[in-house]
């Protein structure tokens, strides 16, 4: 298969350099000399929902009890910024709640804030938020200003900095569920996507590596869910880009399936 120009350059934002046929190159010298990627799948349809290979966990939802349920934007923002549910509080600037569009047909959810996240309280705005824009910007969608169809919503698992980076612990974990469940419920994405394992784990409550959860579609709270590798490992392992775009493609291709 050949690269349009249109896909070049997608790739070309997430900095996934492209193997080129000797017939499909430019003339010598206008062409990079290959190859991290091999030429993309043949069009794949995404499968349905109901004949993904892996079952969708079942629904959940915020206890009825929970008064997370039923808070609205304001309120559930000034709750996440006043959070002191576990230890995380203590060496936070502040929490991180998400940005974006609060209809978003895409919602992008990541893992912690680190250092530059806690200090400017967004999400993804250090090298692995770059990567996050350049990924985005590749199938045409943003975190900044745009209609729902196009701006995505951007929300961590944890809101609040682990001291040091360190992996998110499971009581961590499970005292912040009940905010990206809420956020979910009040976004109403037509697609999740969920980067990085700890994120994927705590969504899908799997303990599968990522390599094998991607390339198919999942589900939370209903909505399909496509897994995918977080930024930051993709900083560290490029080569894994073009997997990414491959599960960029899924997610294109299930969100373009969706009734409506
Ligand atoms: N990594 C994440 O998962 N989220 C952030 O906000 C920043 C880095």
């Amino acid at each position: 298969m050949r690269w349009d120009e249109r896909q070049r350059a997608m790739l070309a934002e997430m900095g996934v350099r492209v193997w080129a046929a000797p017939e499909d190159a430019a003339a010598p010298g206008t062409t990079e000399p290959l190859a991290d990627v091999p030429p993309a799948p043949a069009k794949r349809v995404a499968p349905p929902l109901a004949q993904s290979p892996v079952p969708a966990p079942s629904p959940r939802r915020v206890e009825p009890l929970s008064p997370v349920a039923t808070l609205d934007w304001p309120a559930l923002r000034e709750t996440v910024a006043a959070c002191t549910a576990c230890k995380l509080c203590e060496g936070r600037r502040q929490a991180v709640f998400g940005v974006g569009n609060e209809r978003a047909h895409w919602m992008i959810v990541g893992e912690a804030p680190g250092e530059q996240e806690d200090r400017q309280g967004e999400p993804f705005v250090g090298k692995s938020g770059q990567l996050l824009d350049n990924m985005l910007r590749a199938i045409a969608l943003t975190r900044g200003e745009a209609e729902p169809a196009r701006q995505v919503y951007i929300a961590n698992t944890i809101k609040c900095r682990p001291p040091g980076n360190r992996n998110p612990e499971p009581d961590e974990l499970s005292k912040c569920e009940p905010f990206l469940i809420r956020q979910v419920q009040l976004v109403q994405p037509k697609i999740i996507v969920a980067m990085g394992r700890f994120a994927v784990h705590s969504l899908l409550r799997s303990t599968e590596p990522i390599g094998r959860l991607r390339g198919r579609v999942h589900a939370y709270q209903g909505v399909p869910l496509i897994v995918t590798y977080h930024p930051a490992y993709l900083l560290r392992n490029p080569e894994d880009k073009a997997k990414a775009w491959d599960d960029l493609c899924l997610a294109l291709e299930t969100a373009a399936a969706l009734p409506g």
